[in-house]
């Protein structure tokens, strides 16, 4: 894995829209695999403002999204489908019928997720971004989930249920369950760029760069893939020795 060092969220939000733009200038109907959360919210500030300024066009490009809450359907604001269309999609020219984020109201989870992980495995992933959460989880694969994993249903861990909570109004509103993809679908992806930006994450980090490839930290399995690119800043870094 590579590592790349950065001062702070701006810069590392700058580098990896660097990386995506990149990858859609060089291949325009490339697949990006994305995330929601906090971490990525300023990569894509950055590609919407490069959007405006340079013209860039994702029209030919297609996204899939690592995962989403059961049981919140696109227009909940808390929703990943209305993030990323409130973040990023409403304002580039992506087409809406080339973004893929899993049903989280599916009727039936279990089809929807084997439909998911189809879709992952026939689409081929370019580049897929990430973030860390401050248990290892990478999409919602929590502690424990097996690498060989596809798409799947997963019990949210307390931690993420609490740390996500800052975006509910209580942590009792926060989903019990998502449909995530699971890890041997992200690393399926031809390349990985994993971000972290905070203190928050300097456990995770150093917990990820020196300790073991194992379940017990699901974004150890990263260590597995031959072309991850960590793009960290200091804070989160500060633990790494
Ligand atoms: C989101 C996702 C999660 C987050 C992780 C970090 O689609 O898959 O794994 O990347 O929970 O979240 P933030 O960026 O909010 O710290």
């Amino acid at each position: 894995m590579k590592v790349v060092a950065v001062r702070d969220y701006q810069e590392m939000s700058d580098l990896a829209a660097k990386y995506i733009i990149q990858q859609v200038k060089k291949k325009p109907s490339s697949v990006l695999g994305l995330a929601t959360g906090s971490t990525p919210k300023g990569t894509y500030q950055k590609l919407i403002e490069d959007a405006e300024k340079n013209g860039t066009s994702y029209a030919q490009v297609r996204t899939i999204n690592l995962d989403e809450y059961v049981g919140l359907g696109q227009d909940h604001p808390q929703s990943y489908r209305y993030f990323m269309k409130a973040n990023l999609f409403n304002h580039i020219d992506i087409l809406k019928k080339n973004t893929y984020v899993p049903n989280g109201k599916a009727f039936n989870l279990d089809e929807e997720c084997q439909c998911y992980e189809q879709l992952v495995r026939s689409i081929g992933v370019d580049l897929q971004l990430l973030g860390i959460g401050v248990n290892g989880h990478i999409g919602f694969n929590e502690p424990g989930t097996p690498f060989h994993s596809s798409t799947h249903i997963v019990k949210l861990a307390d931690s993420t249920r609490k740390a996500n909570s800052r975006f509910f109004e209580t942590v009792e509103e926060v989903p019990k369950s998502a449909i995530t993809m699971g890890i041997d679908s992200i690393l399926q992806s031809k390349e990985i760029v994993l971000l972290a930006s905070g203190s928050k994450k300097a456990d995770a980090l150093q917990k990820l760069v020196s300790g073991k490839t194992e379940d017990k930290f699901p974004a150890s399995a990263l260590k597995l893939h031959p072309n991850v690119t960590l793009i960290a800043d200091y804070e989160a870094l500060a633990k790494v020795p």
